[in-house]
């Protein structure tokens, strides 16, 4: 047994008491290496599962109770709801999210028959930008379709707990954060397709590099706003160039086409976010060709493009992001490096020669630290697989 499972048990037989079924789960957290913002538009993502994430101890009860604990919140303690009562409420915290999820399985038509005791313990760091809410959002549908033999493949869970997100937590979050974690695969990016789900599993073998996660540390106060306000300003984009085309999405268009019907976007905001939207997919598109061929550089220098766009044209970097990308570009050994998840804060991904990594650190850290007043985080990832009970 590993030194996790026996943390998260006995501290799960602690807080809900010594009783045989208790049974323990993992979901990974994420992050995306490029295709940013696209996912929405009917475009390609490239994103991949990490090895830290979720970990959770649940076991059936006799009632409809439910009860919740974090170990990443103890102060909190156990929240308690019911299977007949699953609405949002601000005061249930974090358990919107389980909530949520169980009551997604019951508009599928999924029975749940009886409560549940519920014990988590995250390892991704708070607020990072990697994706900690979908990762619950998973172990708990997968938690779900164990405790109750329910058979729900991996692709519904993402979408079961996209679904979740839009409508029982109000953000109106495309499918890569979701799919990315249920369908994760060890040692492998997903490049996936949003316009119809298709997907490839594309081997990331990084000779002697490493994937670097630098967490800005930033609060990320208005994220969601801003998020739904750039999802509304390419529905616009796309609308009014929509006429005439036979488009569905501005994933169906090209760089070329673009730059021919752009005119037709009136609001010049709009005219970057689509630009934005569209070139990005070519680029992730283009990553994975590259990738393919082992060519590193130039998927390192796709992942720079992508984060220019989103400073200038997209406008979801800030200034932290900014200077954690920037003062990476200039430490040598550095592949490419990008903000990387929804923006606004969060964190960034870059690509770094094992030789580097400790100098990238160092020098990012310390001109991060001086530029914005506070610490970023560093984490030396590794790409890890789907959900699984433990
Ligand atoms: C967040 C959303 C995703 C995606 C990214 C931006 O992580 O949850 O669906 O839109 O932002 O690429």
């Amino acid at each position: 047994m590993t030194e996790m499972k026996k943390k998260i048990l006995e501290k799960f037989k602690e807080v809900y008491g010594d009783k045989p079924g208790a049974r323990a789960f993992f979901a990974p957290g994420r992050v995306n290496l490029i295709g940013e913002h696209t996912d929405y538009n009917g475009g390609h993502v490239f994103p991949c599962a990490l090895t830290i994430g979720t970990y959770a101890v649940a076991r059936k009860r006799e009632d409809r109770k439910l009860r919740f604990f974090s170990m990443n919140f103890e102060h909190l303690g156990v929240i308690e709801s019911s299977l007949d009562d699953l609405k949002p409420r601000r005061e249930a915290g974090w358990t919107n999210y389980p909530k949520g999820v169980m009551w997604a399985f019951g508009e599928r038509g999924y029975k749940i028959p009886c409560g549940l005791d519920i014990l988590l313990n995250g390892n991704i760091p708070n607020g990072s930008g990697l994706s900690s809410s979908a990762s619950v959002e998973i172990v708990t549908g997968y938690i779900l379709s164990e405790l109750f033999g329910l058979k729900v493949s991996n692709q519904d869970l993402a979408l079961i707990g996209q679904f979740s997100e839009n409508n029982f937590n109000g953000v109106n979050c495309g499918i890569m954060d979701q799919f990315a974690i249920a369908m994760g695969k060890k040692d492998h990016a997903i490049f996936l397709d949003t316009a119809d789900l298709s997907y490839e599993y594309a081997p990331i073998r990084l000779k002697d590099a490493k994937i670097v996660i630098s967490c800005s540390n930033k609060k990320r106060g208005l994220g969601n706003s801003k998020y739904n306000e750039r999802r509304g300003e390419c529905e616009t984009a796309l609308s009014e160039i929509q006429a005439g085309m036979g488009i569905r999405t501005l994933g169906d268009l090209t760089e070329e086409q673009f730059e021919t019907v752009k005119m037709a976007i009136k609001d010049e905001d709009c005219r970057k976010r689509a630009k934005h939207a569209v070139y990005e997919n070519q680029r992730t598109i283009k990553a994975v060709e590259a990738l393919k061929k082992n060519n590193i550089e130039l998927f390192g220098k796709l992942m720079n493009e992508s984060h220019i766009s989103l400073r200038d044209d997209y406008e979801v970097t800030g200034e932290e992001l900014d200077t954690l990308v920037e003062e990476a570009w200039k430490v040598d050994g550095v592949i490419g490096s990008r903000m990387t998840g929804a923006g606004f804060g969060g964190c960034t991904v870059s690509i770094v020669k094992d030789e580097a990594v400790d100098t990238f650190i160092e020098s990012v850290g310390k001109a991060y630290e001086a530029a914005i007043g506070y610490a970023a985080d560093f984490y030396v990832v590794e790409i890890g697989s789907g959900p699984c009970e433990l």
